[in-house]
């Protein structure tokens, strides 16, 4: 059954992300050859069933994770949360997201730590392995989830458990505080959380099953739901492997190291601005709401590089949007498989539909996601300025608008240093579109 072995591997490995290197193999291969006999079945019947059947493949997705965990892990992470990261937001509640929280050791340590200090988390832990979700929801650990390493925490968990002959069990008021549920981080569709949720997200063991591909995938992710000011947590090794990117910086505080989100430019120009927008916006937002047909002319423009296989549904989405017929549009959406490099357009067409059916605000998160991964991605940029500008962010529009209009001069310039994305007409109409907008926004704020 090597062949067969081969293609059940893949299987596992395009499911989860996780790289099956030989070490792992041999108790995957056990666990496939008694599943087999206890369902009868060959290696082929085997490998269909898995096909049709989500449960079945869940056990062998089960069958395949490392889930090696304990209280208190690399200590000197929770020194860095003792010391650095909670005394920095003791403020108000602080949200934390554990993506690959196995038995639950790792959120409970961090809740715990938080406990004592008298700061208030919301903790979302996710996972693959729905085995090891419920092992936490259930909440009992036994001496092997303590070890050296993390020793002078431990007092923590029994601050938050009861002990009887060995056997520690976590409080279930505790456990309901957390929002446990299965998530997998090798994924297509975003993840589903809101833009800016956390303060943290901690994510440790996981990443180094995985592709550098997947990593980046991840990280632009990743960077969509951190707060402006928030952080990611990985081990030392994995922070080493992540190469320089557009997300994340790399930080030091004493030995160790976490990952800052990088704040993109929108961000840090408007900061200044923000109060003297919301003084203004309820009058200003009334002078937009009459519906521009600019943005629908353009849209219809669009064109996409002809040697992608996808141009022509990107053309037939776009032309169901030019008809209006959204649902159509939506419907063709859902049936692209949008890999990790074109995941931009997934975003950018979600948020056209959202646009045109005046749902701004999740409009404003698809453009958003959009152009961040991806910021030469012109077409993106400028229908999150003509968003802003529907909603009265004007500041946000005329920083959007900017980036635009940088991107398109660099196209004019120098063909090739612009994304590979190409328009009807010249750009420079669409530049003059940037200008325009902008002399008026600066007008209107009185810039
Ligand atoms: C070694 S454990 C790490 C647990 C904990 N973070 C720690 O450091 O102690 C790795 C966890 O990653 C999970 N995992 C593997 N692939 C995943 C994926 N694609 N999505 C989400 N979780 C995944 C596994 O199920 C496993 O529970």
């Amino acid at each position: 059954m090597d062949k067969l072995s081969d293609s059940l591997i893949g299987k596992i490995q395009g499911k989860t992300g996780i790289i099956i290197t030989e070490a792992l193999q041999p108790a995957i291969h056990e666990f496939i050859n008694r599943r087999m006999k206890e369902l009868n079945l060959s290696a082929e019947s085997y490998s269909t069933r898995l096909e049709d059947d989500d449960t079945e493949m869940e056990l062998l997705v089960n069958a395949s994770t490392v889930n090696e965990t304990y209280f208190f892990r690399d200590e000197a992470h929770y020194e860095f949360l003792q010391n650095n990261f909670f005394p920095s937001r003791s403020m108000s509640t602080v949200h934390i997201w554990c993506g690959a929280c196995s038995t639950g050791e790792e959120p409970l340590s961090i809740h715990a730590l938080a406990k004592q200090m008298g700061i208030e988390t919301e903790i979302t832990a996710t996972d693959i392995n729905t085995e090891v979700l419920a092992f936490f929801k259930k909440g009992i650990y036994s001496k092997k989830s303590f070890r050296a390493d993390g020793q002078k925490y431990h007092r923590y968990i029994r601050c938050i458990s009861t002990e009887t002959d060995g056997t520690i069990k976590i409080n279930p008021e505790e456990i309901r505080k957390f929002h446990i549920s299965f998530l997998n981080l090798n994924r297509e569709t975003p993840l589903p959380f809101v833009m800016d949720s956390f303060d943290l997200i901690i994510l440790r063991n996981v990443f180094i099953y995985f592709s550098s591909d997947l990593i980046m995938k991840i990280l632009g992710q990743l960077w969509s739901v951190l707060k402006v000011d928030g952080i990611l947590l990985l081990t030392t090794n994995e922070i080493a492997a992540v190469p320089e990117n557009a997300y994340f910086e790399k930080k030091r505080d004493g030995d160790i190291y976490y990952l800052q989100k990088k704040k993109h430019i929108r961000e840090r120009s408007i900061a200044s601005k923000e109060d003297k927008e919301d003084m203004h916006s309820t009058d200003l937002r009334k002078i937009f709401t009459e519906k521009k047909s600019i943005e629908k002319d353009f849209l219809s423009e669009l064109k996409f590089n002809s040697s992608k296989a996808e141009m022509t549904s990107y053309k037939d989405i776009l032309k169901y949007i030019d008809r209006e017929n959204y649902r159509k549009a939506e419907d063709l959406l859902s049936k692209i498989d949008f890999s990790s490099s074109n995941l931009e357009y997934m975003y950018l067409f979600t948020g056209i539909i959202k646009y045109q059916v005046e749902d701004y605000h999740e409009a404003e998160i698809n453009f958003y996601k959009s152009s961040s991964l991806n910021q030469k991605f012109w077409p993106a940029s400028i229908m999150l300025a003509f968003t802003y500008k529907h909603i009265g962010k004007l500041q946000k529009a005329l920083v959007s608008f900017e980036q635009s209009l940088n991107i398109l001069m660099e196209y004019v310039k120098n063909e090739k240093s612009c994304y590979n994305f190409t328009i009807d007409f010249d750009p420079v109409y669409i530049i003059n579109i940037c200008k325009k907008n902008m002399d008026e926004i600066r007008r209107i704020i009185g810039e």
